[in-house]
Order: structure tokens, then C-alpha cells, then sequence
């Protein structure tokens, strides 16, 4: 793969003028990447899933209903540190990790049961955390407030409700510090399941598989290289998924359910299958939608999750199939961002599943319910990102829904050259309009996670709840979030206060009671 540098380039005078559209100011990557990653060809290592975390005890005491009811509690011990794994071919990379391992471990949980995870820091010095469970409505002390932090040598127990079903990631929230630290690999999946997802006739099991998709740049000694372009993005020329460069799954001739999840800290993709067949849309970033969907390519944005189906038993044994990303970078040092992983039908088996037509039931909330309609429109101002012109201030509340309100927000961006995925804590919400129209057929589904292309305006509903307590909104674009597109706002008055009713506490840890 020939390389030639974004300051090369400029020298030679051979960049054409692609960044030129883009607002002054804002253009992408003018500075210049070092030679970029070691040469990797894409397919060329094994698909892997992370493992999925046992809990260290679990008992069945029944909760009293303060944080929802439920039959029993699992307890579950993570050390966040730095770790060593093979990501690109040929080389050994430092990451950090839950567990030393990037992505971290899955848990895996079901509704009806209560999760407490201990976080304990062995992070390099200067590096604390506040772990957010993405998706799950958490009480304030337990959501990753990012002012909650806990520092090298002290650990924190996070309490989880787990009150339905659906593909949450769990990551690095500390304040002005997630994109390094969710670039380094502070990320993983936490997997909720309920008997009524269990009863559908879906792939299950080993047919049942996460991908986490994330995009990352090596120097040339195999180091993870983290380069913020000045507070705007961290591009990567290496896609990544699971923690592999370019993976090639093995699969047999049946459906597959696909987890799909995109971890990156900047990079959306548009994912679609090399052979033009649909993608079988199920589920949005809150669980299952309506019905299925085919589709034949998607758009995703940081943070967002989708549940797809692909049927294999259409190709013979021997077929390849790549995924695809229809939104590659398009300088030439980023050329294989057009591919994402590619799939090896090599075994014959027999799948007596079909989609059933109708997956969870799914209501819409009508308009008219709405109290008030709130705007935030995000953009640049004054060198930072900003949201209605203001960054982030843990003093400052910027909304003060009532309990059980629902609430139309409208999320506008008005500048041409850069998306925000915008990120509601808390609560699930639906789409009613994007752009004037309605939604795309794919995300026609509870959402946490929006995204906000250059000149959009997506205007969301939801209810706020069930709990009380300050909670964030921010842009996952984590470069953004940190510098400093997030704000916060109160469901009701007097909820716990996120940094000081739930303290961390210094190591050694005590035993769970
Ligand atoms: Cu996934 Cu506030 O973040
Ligand atoms: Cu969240
Ligand atoms: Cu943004």
C-alpha cells in the first residue's frame, strides 16, 4: 500500500480539493498523520468475540423496589489497566482495558436481576475513571456522571437495574478525558436479555454475535497513536472490529443475528453487504424494533447500536461476503476504510429459523402528549464545540424536565461540515421527524443515540424517568463531548447528587456484602 502523507501531498502539490469545502477552519486532517499505520491487509486475521464475564457470586435476594424490582443480584469484579494484544498482524499493542483486554469483557444479564459491578483503577497514574453502563437507566451515582471519578488505587461498585432488553456498551466517561480513554480501549459490551427476546425464533447462542466496530491509527512499531487533528476527531486508517484489524469470520449457511455496535471515537460508517443483498434490520440501540426492516445499506453513528439479521443460506459454501463502508475517508493514506470485515461461508447447516414478522411490540409516542419542546442546536464557537453556545459546567443545569413528562426536543446543527451523534442519558426516545420527514425505516425504534448530519434537524420524544437526578447530553463524538459539546439537565428536584452519594473508596477493596 503506497503512503504518502497529508504533508507530502501538500509539498507535492498533489491534494485535489476535497477539505477545501469544508468551513475555515474546520478542515479535516490539514495537519500532517506520521507515515500511518503498518501495512495491514484487510482478512487476514481470525474473527474473535470477547469473553463473556463471570460473576464473581450471585445470590437471589429480592429487591425492594427502590431500584426497581428484582429476584436476585450478580456480582461482577473488573480491574481497568494496561494490557498487551495483537490487533494489527505482526504486532503486539498496549491498550487499556477492562480486565486488560480491548474490547473489554461482555456481561451478559437478564431483566428481573439486578447487576453490581466493582471498578477498581490500576490505570497509569493521572487517570481516573467514571465508567458509564450506555443505555441503562441508572441512578445519578451510578450513570458515569463525569465529574464522579475515581482516581489510581481507589475502586467503585456500580449498581445496575437492568430493566429491559437490548445491546448496551459500557465506557470511559471521566471528564475531558473519555476520547483518550475510550480510544485506548475503555469500551465493551453489556448485553441484556429478557424471556420474551428469548422466545422469538432469532439466531441464539453462538449464532448470536457482537461486533464492535472502532477505527484506529498505528505508529510504526505497532504503538496505538492518538491524535486529536486539534480538538475535532481521531481518524484511524486501520477498522478494527472486536479488537482485529479487518477480521474474516468463519460462518455456516444459516442466519446470523448481529450485534452491532460503533465504538469509534469520530468515524461514522454506512455498512452494507459486497453481494447487494439486504441487511435484515431488528433492533435499534434500545432493543428490539416493531419489525424487521431489509435494507441495503445504514448509516451509524458513534455509539449507536444496531441489531441486523444476514441470511448465509442464500450463498453457496465458498462464498465471501464483505462488509462494506459506502462512507470511506477519502484520503489515500485511509484507502481500506471502505472495508470493515468480510464473512467465509465454509460449513453447511441446517437453520429452521424465519423473522418472524413481528418483533417486540413497539407504540408510538404521540405528539400531542408533549409538555414543551426544547432546542439545542450544536455547533463551533470560540475554538470549542458547544451546545446552544455554552460548554460544559457541572454548576450550570441547562433543563429541568418533571418526572414523567414527556418532552419533544429538537437537535439542529446548522453547519455543513461535521455530524454530532447526540447522546441523551437516562432515557429511551423515539424520532418523529428528521429533516421535516420522518425517520429512516431503520431507526424507526427506541433511541439514545441521534444522529445529527451536517445541516439536519432531528426532533426526538421521550418520557422522562424513573428516576430523579441530573443526567448529561453530549455529543459521541468523545473529541466533541470533551472539548466541550455536553451539558446537563435535572428530572425533578432533589434526586441523589451523582459525585458525593456514592464515593469511591481506596484500595485494598472490601469483600461485597
Ligand atoms: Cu456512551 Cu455519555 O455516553
Ligand atoms: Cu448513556
Ligand atoms: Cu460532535
Amino acid at each position: 500500500m503506497k503512503r504518502i502523507t497529508r504533508r507530502e501531498a501538500l509539498k507535492f502539490g498533489a491534494i485535489a480539493g476535497g477539505s477545501l469545502l469544508l468551513p475555515i477552519g474546520l478542515e479535516r486532517r490539514s495537519y500532517a498523520k506520521d507515515a500511518g499505520s503498518p501495512e495491514t491487509k484487510p482478512f487476514t486475521l481470525p474473527f474473535k468475540i470477547p469473553p463473556v464475564l463471570k460473576p464473581v457470586r450471585s445470590d437471589n435476594t429480592p429487591g425492594n423496589g427502590a431500584n426497581g424490582d428484582f429476584s436476585g443480584t450478580d456480582y461482577y469484579v473488573i480491574e481497568q489497566r494496561p494490557g498487551r494484544q495483537q490487533i494489527i498482524p505482526g504486532y503486539t499493542s498496549t491498550i487499556w482495558g477492562y480486565n486488560g483486554i480491548f474490547p473489554g469483557p461482555t456481561i451478559k444479564n437478564r431483566v428481573g436481576r439486578q447487576t453490581v459491578v466493582r471498578h477498581i483503577n490500576k490505570l497509569p497514574a493521572g487517570n481516573p475513571f467514571s465508567v458509564h453502563l450506555h443505555g441503562m437507566a441508572s441512578l445519578p451515582q451510578y450513570d458515569g456522571y463525569a465529574e464522579d471519578i475515581t482516581p489510581v488505587g481507589y475502586y467503585k461498585d456500580y449498581v445496575y437495574p437492568n430493566n429491559r432488553a437490548a445491546s448496551l456498551w459500557y465506557h470511559d466517561h471521566a471528564v475531558h478525558q473519555t476520547a483518550f480513554h475510550v480510544y485506548q480501549g475503555l469500551a465493551a459490551f453489556y448485553i441484556v436479555q429478557d424471556e420474551y427476546e428469548l422466545s422469538l425464533p432469532l439466531p441464539k447462542g453462538q449464532y448470536d454475535v457482537p461486533l464492535f466496530i472502532h477505527d484506529k491509527q498505528f505508529g510504526q512499531d505497532g504503538s496505538v497513536v492518538f491524535d486529536t487533528n486539534g480538538q475535532k476527531e481521531v481518524m484511524g486508517d486501520v477498522i478494527t472490529v472486536n479488537g482485529v484489524a479487518w477480521p474474516r469470520m468463519e460462518v455456516a449457511n444459516r442466519k446470523y443475528r448481529f450485534r452491532c455496535l460503533n465504538g469509534s471515537i469520530s468515524r461514522s460508517y454506512d455498512l452494507a453487504l459486497s453481494t447487494g443483498e439486504p441487511l435484515i434490520m431488528i433492533g435499534t440501540d434500545a432493543g428490539l424494533t416493531g419489525a424487521p426492516v431489509p435494507v441495503k445499506h445504514f448509516r451509524i453513528g458513534m455509539a449507536e447500536r444496531y441489531d441486523f439479521v444476514i441470511d448465509f443460506s442464500k450463498y453457496k459454501i465458498g462464498t465471501q461476503i464483505v462488509l462494506k463502508n459506502l462512507n470511506p475517508d477519502k484520503n489515500e493514506e485511509y484507502e481500506n476504510t471502505n472495508v470493515v470485515m468480510r464473512f467465509d461461508v465454509v460449513r453447511q447447516e441446517t437453520d429452521n429459523i424465519s423473522i418472524p414478522s413481528k418483533l417486540r411490540p413497539f407504540e408510538r409516542i404521540p405528539e400531542s402528549s408533549a409538555v414543551r419542546t426544547r432546542e439545542w442546536q450544536y455547533e463551533r464557537g470560540g475554538g470549542l464545540w458547544v451546545i446552544n453556545g455554552k460548554i460544559w459546567d457541572e454548576n450550570r443545569l441547562d433543563a429541568n424536565p418533571g418526572l414523567g413528562d414527556v418532552e419533544i426536543w429538537r437537535l439542529y446543527n446548522k453547519a455543513g461540515g461535521w455530524f454530532h451523534p447526540i447522546h441523551i442519558h437516562l432515557i429511551d426516545l423515539q424520532i418523529l421527524t428528521r429533516n421535516g420527514k420522518p425517520p429512516f425505516d431503520y431507526e424507526r425504534g427506541w433511541k439514545d443515540v441521534f444522529y445529527v448530519g451536517p445541516n439536519e434537524d432531528v426532533r426526538v420524544i421521550g418520557k422522562f424517568g424513573p428516576h430523579i437526578g441530573k443526567y448529561m447530553m453530549h455529543c459521541h463524538n468523545t473529541v466533541h463531548e470533551d472539548h466541550d459539546m455536553m451539558n446537563q439537565w435535572e428530572v425533578g428536584q432533589g434526586g441523589p447528587d451523582p459525585v458525593t452519594s456514592a464515593p469511591p473508596k481506596k484500595l485494598p477493596a472490601a469483600p461485597f456484602v
